[in-house]
């Protein structure tokens, strides 16, 4: 069933799985993906917010058609009752391949049997880092810091969800049996489970804290747009289309991420001009900046290593055959990259020396530099607010080799400006850069209390500028049975 609203936009229909794709149009799709919709809710009911499944009623935003214009619908919702579906972008007419050795043809509509396992392996990391995330968070709401900060973090958490649904939607509809296997195994791993880990080591850390929280949608839900900025560009259609949309969702995990973290600072500030020195804040209740820093510096280097080696024949392929291409490609010149050079730099011998590496072979760090520049613009917004209150202390990106597992880097050590460490220099000092169980007890400490009640906010976090689609921050976001 297709329904049209006011302004005659399609509509995503209202059968048990909402979907734009005419789901109800390929009853054996449709059969399996109903099949494995149970499974998802009981994940949800498990892995998903705890203590929010059942009594809480949360004012969150949910799909109701693909215009960028009005997509989104508001209302009070049970968690479990969300209503996840699969929506994808509208096609474009006459796509065409955008980069690699097919430069030029028509864009795919079915998976190409010789690229059906480099497919199946990107949706498949890309589909394992959403529930994961969900995982991670599960015990933030009983800490959070107000009812519009609950609400968030559970639109947050519903939406990757849907993008869960969105790459298990790709497994069943293109990748047969194989596919199906997939998506059971993507509800039976779990973030942090010694044997059944997930993929990629970031969704293996736990987020116990909004600090933690906040500094992870800033900078991991970022490289998730990175991921699918690269995935949007693809020649398989469906893939394109359906991260295409996935992308209007992250846009808002990481306002969440970057006012989160402002709204900190800002506090900070105001609590070091009663305290006098930014260490001294915790002595009434805030969170300093060199503990702020440290967060950014831990969720950064954990985010680069998400994009992978720097030097990677398998990124070298999947550009070859256009299935991941650049965040923007069309913004480049050329597109087929055959014999271009990347100046990419190593370290050899204690030291770093300057090569040329194939373009092709370099685009995991090509990715990761558009990710860096993206982040940098984030860190100069907010040291904009120390700026303004005064402040001498700014915040800072560390340098890429900082803190790497993943890589030429991983293996060595060095500090946050990039300057070489011996193993024992770095045990020694790296509590200076990343969080320790001391800040970690100290973060738990003042969230212990949640705050619940509507407009009331921790002392540690300023309240937003505004409310959630257009309503009052002291707006009762999160409201148990009435
Ligand atoms: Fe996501
Ligand atoms: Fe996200």
């Amino acid at each position: 069933m297709r329904v049209a609203n006011k302004r005659g936009i399609e509509m995503i229909s209202a059968e048990r799985i909402p979907n734009n794709v005419n789901l109800s149009g390929n009853k054996r799709l449709q059969r399996a993906l109903e099949h494995w919709q149970p499974k998802y809710i009981q994940w949800w009911r498990d892995m998903g917010p705890q203590g929010f499944q059942d009594y809480h009623h949360v004012y969150v935003r949910t799909a109701i058609s693909v215009d960028p214009e009005g997509w989104a619908h508001f209302e009070y919702v049970k968690l479990p009752e969300y209503r996840w579906g699969i929506f994808l972008a509208d096609p474009v007419h006459d796509r065409r391949i955008g980069f690699g050795d097919f430069l030029g043809q028509p864009v795919w509509q079915e998976v190409p049997g010789e690229f059906r396992n480099q497919l199946r392996r990107l949706i498949v990391t890309q589909g394992d880092t959403e529930p994961a995330s969900v995982e991670q968070q599960r015990l933030l709401g009983q800490r959070c810091p107000s009812l519009y900060d609950l609400r968030n973090l559970f639109q947050v958490n519903v939406e990757e969800g849907r993008h869960l649904w969105a790459m298990v939607y790709l497994l069943h509809s293109y990748f047969g049996r194989d596919g199906r296997d997939e998506a059971e195994e993507l509800l039976e791993r779990q973030s942090g489970n010694r044997d059944k880990p997930r993929i990629l080591e970031a969704f293996n850390e736990p987020i116990d804290n909004w600090l933690d929280f906040f500094m992870f949608t800033m900078f991991t839900d970022r490289d998730g747009k990175s991921q699918l900025m690269s995935l949007s560009e693809s020649s398989l259609d469906p893939l394109s289309r359906t991260t295409r949309f996935m992308l209007t969702e992250e846009a808002h995990h990481m306002f969440v991420g970057e006012t989160g973290v402002a709204r900190i600072l800002e506090r900070t500030c105001q609590l070091m001009k009663q305290a006098g020195y930014s260490e001294d804040v915790r002595k009434i209740g805030g969170i300093d900046i060199p503990t702020i820093q440290k967060h950014l510096n831990q969720w950064f280097s954990l985010s680069l290593d998400l994009h992978g080696s720097e030097v990677s024949s398998n990124a070298a392929s999947y550009f070859a055959n256009g299935l991941k291409g650049r965040a923007k490609e069309d913004t480049f010149d050329e597109h087929v990259v055959k014999n271009a050079y990347y100046s990419m730099e190593f370290f050899e011998d204690g030291k770093p020396v300057t090569k040329e590496v194939l373009m092709r072979n370099a685009m995991n760090e090509v990715l990761r530099d558009w990710y860096v520049g993206d982040c940098a613009a984030g860190v100069v917004r907010w040291n904009r607010i120390l700026e303004q209150h005064g402040m001498s202390d700014r915040l800072q990106l560390p340098d890429r080799k900082f803190n790497r597992h993943i890589g030429m880097y991983s293996g060595f050590y060095f500090d946050p400006n990039g300057v070489s460490l011996t193993k024992e220099q770095w045990e020694q000092r790296k509590h200076e850069w990343l969080p320790s169980a001391a800040d970690a007890e100290y973060l738990l400490s003042i969230m212990a209390e949640p705050v619940y009640e509507p407009g009331k906010f921790a002392n540690y976090i300023a309240p937003p500028r505004r409310g959630i689609n257009q309503l009052p921050i002291d707006f009762q976001y999160v409201r148990t049975e009435q």
